[in-house]
């Protein structure tokens, strides 16, 4: 039986994961703010999950994650999806600061746990999900996709440290474009929406081939391309905004 810890798992992306593991017999520590949400996976199969809250912006959670991985005894995968964005055009620092101290803050305390959980266990596979947000600052969300960029450095520089130290850590960055999930209920109009569930599904492909970076869907890889060769005396003239 497998085991893994979903980190964001109350919503989303996450949550659609983490049925998609408890309908394959995995065994799951789910994690999230969201208590109610948490017990309702553990419901869909009792034995098979543990409850855990935690807030990652809080001192606790590396206490808490530590705690929760003790529990399942060997880990196979930590997959982290907690996150949070805004778009923020008024440039209000307080949504600035508070995206980064989820996306940054909490991200580093859980990554840095799971890297250290990992290099005493032996091995063990960490999996994020950042976004395409991060391949190009985005007007419309700095501090976001500043911090998405921060994730994918983040990664890159940690599979580095574990190569050096000759840990076996095996990391993958899953970026998805835009998902239909309580992230962007705000109202606007996103192109290209992806349900969850079929993101959760190309995750779990990403996850089983233990993919480097996986950018989901086919149609976010050609735009990906596509941005990435746009200079920058161009791309600062671009005007990238939903309705
Ligand atoms: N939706 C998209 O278009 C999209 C695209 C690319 C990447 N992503 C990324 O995908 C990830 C999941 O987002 P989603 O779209 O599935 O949105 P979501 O439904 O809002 O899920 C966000 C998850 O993060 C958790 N979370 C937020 N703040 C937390 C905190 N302080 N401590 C612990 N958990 C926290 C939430 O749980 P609680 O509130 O219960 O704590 C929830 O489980 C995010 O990192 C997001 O940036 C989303």
């Amino acid at each position: 039986m497998k085991k893994a810890i979903i980190i964001g798992a109350s919503s989303g992306i996450g949550a659609e994961v983490a049925k998609i593991m408890i309908a394959q017999g995995w065994q799951l520590g789910v994690v999230a703010r969201r208590e109610d949400k948490l017990n309702e996976l553990k419901a869909l199969s009792p034995q098979n999950v543990i409850v855990q809250t935690i807030d990652i912006t809080s001192e606790d959670a590396a206490d808490k994650l530590r705690s929760l991985f003790n529990q399942l005894g060997k880990v196979d995968l930590i997959l982290h999806s907690s996150g949070i964005g805004f778009q923020n055009i008024q440039l209000d620092a307080d949504i600035e600061i508070k995206t980064a101290q989820t996306n940054v803050a909490g991200f580093i305390r859980i990554i840095d746990t799971a890297f250290n959980l990992f290099k005493v266990q032996g091995d063990g596979h960490i999996a994020i999900i950042s976004s395409i947000a991060g391949t190009k600052g985005l007007g419309i969300a700095p501090a976001y996709s500043a911090t998405k960029k921060f994730q994918n450095t983040y990664i890159d520089a940690l599979e580095q440290l574990s190569n050096m130290q000759q840990y076996h850590i095996t990391f993958t960055d899953i970026r998805p474009g835009f998902v239909k999930t309580d992230l962007l209920n705000d109202g606007k109009n996103y192109p290209l929406l992806m349900s969850a569930e079929k993101v959760a599904r190309d995750i779990m492909k990403a996850i089983e081939k233990k993919k480097r970076v996986a950018i989901i869907d086919w149609r976010y890889r050609i735009l990906v391309v596509g941005w990435r060769l746009i200079p920058n005396f161009i791309w600062k003239r671009l005007s990238i905004k939903t309705n």
